[in-house]
């Protein structure tokens, strides 16, 4: 059989449906997630392409709606605002970031590989390595940042719920911590009652959202901006 473009191109989608769905499989552990994306880092950006991943472009352009903007009550292009992109991968949200305001912002991950990708990229300001969002990490100081993200982490088999807390711990009172929610992760780990949780102790309150907004081609996420109040210190 000769291979024609087509056949590549659904073979090259299948690879990378695989690709995506087997990073969830482990269970919230840290050392297995890290081996697995050890070996994904090199093709993790054209996968994640190939499969219509919008979340970074998404989380960016929600950031800078006029409700957030009015939260914060500091502009995001100001050099002063210091962000953090929490599990931040390859770098895609960092560059998502520099090409709609410019401006370069600071990243974590918890793979080594991962976050040799995004240095590489020129969108970070610093990348840190082996921060796992389920600890409390000493690098960081309580309500170090104005604004936190995290995209992509809250999804089948990585990050818990509870990892919140830490993120939470990240941002300054009245900072923003905005934030992709996998469907399928939402609905499975209940994480409405998490979130809202978190509104009942007073640690933040919710700004803004998506609903199933645009994520992969084959599952939509939701989006939420939260305004912490508490800096909560873990
Ligand atoms: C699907 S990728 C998303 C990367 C990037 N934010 C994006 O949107 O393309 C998930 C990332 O979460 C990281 N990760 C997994 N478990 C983690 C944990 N416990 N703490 C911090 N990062 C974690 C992985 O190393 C990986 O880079």
């Amino acid at each position: 059989m000769s291979i024609n473009s087509e056949n590549m191109k659904s073979t090259d989608s299948k690879i990378s449906n695989i690709a995506i769905h087997g990073a969830m499989k482990f269970d919230f552990h840290p050392g297995k997630l890290k081996k697995y994306y050890e070996k994904w880092s090199n093709t993790y950006d054209s996968d994640v392409k190939n499969q219509g991943y919008r979340g970074p472009e998404t989380l960016v352009e929600f950031l800078f709606r006029p409700k957030l903007q009015t939260t914060l009550a500091c502009e995001l292009t100001d050099p002063n605002t210091s962000l953090m992109d929490a599990g931040c991968g390859t770098g895609l949200v960092g560059k998502a970031f520099l090409a709609k305001s410019g401006r370069k912002i600071f990243g974590s991950d918890l793979s080594h590989e991962m976050a040799g990708v995004a240095r590489q990229t020129g969108a970070y300001l610093k990348v840190d390595e082996n921060v796992d969002l389920h600890e409390k990490n000493d690098i960081y100081t309580d309500n170090q940042f104005d604004v936190v993200t995290c995209c992509g982490t809250f999804t089948g088999g990585h990050v818990k719920p509870a990892a919140m807390s830490e993120l939470i711990r990240l941002t300054r009172p009245g900072g923003i911590l905005a934030i992709s929610v996998r469907k399928s992760y939402y609905d499975a780990h209940d994480f409405g009652d998490h979130y809202l949780q978190h509104i009942e102790s007073g640690d933040f309150e919710l700004v803004d959202s998506i609903v199933c907004g645009p994520y992969l081609k084959e599952e939509d996420a939701h989006y939420f901006a939260f305004r912490v109040i508490s800096g909560m210190v873990q």
